[in-house]
């Protein structure tokens, strides 16, 4: 069976080297209708296998932009396209379905499942789209090895590690496993909400060159938010949000056509 997001945006759809992953062209976004503008921008383009920083101050929008790139959210006006798929487009369960085949999250909040084991929770995309599970299983054998190869790579790999409950893990190794799960069967798109809050400036750099590592060998695109702006020289690109607004940002967006 073909699955929605096969049928929309086919293999041979997908951008190649050299185009735009990510194409936001004159979006604003509000949370609420009337409420304030929270994401207004003009063009924003990410290429293949780029590594973009994102930051700006708390409540500037970083999370809402995810979302948007996500399909968490579509904009009030504007395009957002990911893949050359205007997102907006899909409907809510096309857009389910795009996420499941070609973004990988890393949320702020991790989002782990409590009574899933390590293992489990780093599978679980698989289980939401055939795409990932071949890709996954193509990668290592089977989508448990190719979990345990992403684990091994985090320093999350220990027998007691493992076998723990992901709610009696540290903050940190919960981290670990939400960036595993975020990354098994290499999704095009990886976007992380300050996966690297809760780790160490040791562990940081480590977290972070196994995240490009693992991009850069499926050629995947990262949009990656944090506070800490010691890691941006790390990125091909630093965008700021707060700059990125335009100057009638105060104004309230068109009223909704849909
Ligand atoms: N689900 C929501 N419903 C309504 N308003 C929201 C929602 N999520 C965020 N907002 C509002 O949108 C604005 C931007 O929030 P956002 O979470 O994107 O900021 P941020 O830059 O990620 O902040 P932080 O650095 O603290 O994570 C804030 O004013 C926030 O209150
Ligand atoms: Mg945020």
């Amino acid at each position: 069976m073909t699955s929605i997001a096969e049928s929309v945006s086919p293999e041979s759809n997908v951008a190649g080297a050299g185009e735009n992953v990510v194409s936001l062209a004159d979006v604003r976004f509000a949370w609420n209708a009337g409420s304030a503008i929270v994401i207004d921008i003009h063009r924003l383009d990410i290429s293949r296998g780029e590594r973009v920083f994102v930051r700006g101050p708390s409540g500037s929008g970083k999370s809402t932009l995810l979302s948007l790139l996500g399909g968490m959210v579509t904009p009030q006006n504007g395009m957002v396209r990911v893949l050359g798929q205007n997102l907006a487009a899909l409907g809510g369960v096309g857009r389910d379905r795009f996420r499941a085949d070609h973004i990988g999250f890393i949320f702020q909040m991790f989002n782990l499942i409590p009574y899933l084991s390590v293992v489990e929770n780093v599978v679980l995309p698989c289980g939401f789209s055939q795409r990932r599970e071949k890709r996954a299983a193509k990668e290592a054998g089977s989508v448990e090895a190719e979990a345990l190869r992403l684990l091994t790579h985090l320093d999350m790999a220990a027998p007691d590690i493992l076998e723990r409950r992901v709610t009696d893990l540290s903050v940190g190794q919960q981290q670990r496993v939400a960036a595993a799960r975020a990354l098994i069967g290499a999704p095009e798109l990886v976007i992380a909400d300050e996966p690297t809050s809760a780790l160490d400036a040791d562990r940081r750099l480590a977290f972070i060159k196994l995240l490009f590592q693992e991009c850069e060998r499926e050629q995947a695109t990262l949009a990656f938010v944090s506070h800490d702006a010691g890691l941006a020289p790390l990125f091909d690109r630093a965008i700021e949000l707060t700059a990125m607004k335009r100057t009638n940002s105060a104004d309230k967006p068109e009223p909704e056509s849909r």
